[in-house]
């Protein structure tokens, strides 16, 4: 069932760089892969004698150990050439990290990095299929289509929705790649925040903007809360840690004001008591593990489809 599928879905990629590279028809197909993948009983690991390659210069647990899973289940060889412990801290070039990646003969690169557009360069000198794990506050593909196939299987759609991504959007990757996938796919995204952390760009997918947490959260069937990314802040960008879960963090008494039906979803790591209290995250409404788990079949299904486009 799982290589029929395979024979008759649309997918031209060769690599994953971002949802903005993709069709509509090409989204829908990873979800089907990947529902099909989660009933398949043997895989009789289809990528049996090839090697990916894991290559994070930013930390990572669910992304990497993911993939990871994913890889093995298909039978591939995974090889870690994450810069911690390597000479890759000792100031490589990105191009001599591509040309070590090249010389190491594997089918699938995936690749974190800190600067935005670092997959895309790597992907003009390696012969493999380069993924994007997250690069900088661009893009970080997978993280999208787990969201979707988590929206698919709990609301029974991936069209029509009302979204609301709540925090820290101009930091967010995992809020770009959801953007261009709720375009290209017809659902209502508004993006909520404190104004210094919702750039006014982003309306041009056709997002809504607002500042306003409790204006938003009746109305929405999936709210995405989003890390507040300290790491990548200068100081000031927001009052207080305090003030901002007041103002923009899903307490337990905003949880209470969730539309009936509508789900939380957290791309991890969370931040408990700060963007969402303990009450929203560990609620029968939360999917947030599922997420989790469905990030490696996701990543399994694009394993697949990029393999069977060379
Ligand atoms: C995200 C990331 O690293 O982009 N995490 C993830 O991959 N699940 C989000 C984040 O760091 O907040």
């Amino acid at each position: 069932m799982l290589s029929a599928l395979l024979a008759k879905v649309r997918w031209t990629q060769r690599h994953l760089l971002g949802i903005r590279d993709l069709s509509r028809d090409e989204i829908l197909a990873v979800l089907s892969v990947a529902s099909a993948l989660k009933q398949e009983k043997d895989l009789g690991a289809p990528l049996k004698g090839r090697r990916l390659l894991a290559f994070f210069s930013e930390a990572s647990t669910r992304t990497k150990l993911s993939f990871g899973i994913a890889a093995r289940a298909l039978g591939l060889e995974v090889i870690d050439l994450s810069p911690s412990g390597s000479s890759l801290t000792k100031g490589e070039t990105l191009k001599d990290t591509a040309l070590t990646i090249e010389s190491m003969g594997v089918r699938f690169a995936v690749v974190r990095h800190s600067a935005s557009g670092a997959p895309h360069f790597i992907s003009r000198t390696v012969r493999g299929a380069v993924i994007n794990a997250g690069d900088g506050a661009n893009e970080h593909p997978s993280q999208a289509l787990l969201d979707l196939l988590t929206m698919q299987e709990a609301l029974g759609r991936t069209s029509g929705l009302k979204i609301a991504l709540v925090g820290d959007i101009t930091h967010s990757r995992v809020a770009r790649s959801n953007l261009w996938a709720h375009a290209k796919l017809g659902n209502e995204v508004t993006l909520v925040g404190p104004p210094t952390l919702v750039p006014r760009e982003a309306a041009a997918l056709g997002a809504r903007i607002t500042y306003d947490l409790d204006a938003v959260l009746p109305e929405a069937d999936v709210v995405m809360m989003l890390r507040l990314q300290l790491e990548r802040q200068q100081a000031g960008l927001f009052p207080s840690t305090m003030e901002y879960h007041r103002f923009w963090g899903l307490t337990r008494e905003r949880f209470a004001r969730l539309k009936k039906g509508a789900i939380v979803m957290h791309p991890g790591p969370m931040n408990r008591g700060l963007e969402i209290s303990a009450e929203a995250a560990d609620s029968d409404r939360s999917v947030i593990l599922q997420q989790v788990a469905n990030g490696v079949f996701v990543r399994m299904a694009v394993l697949l489809l990029l393999d069977q486009a060379r």
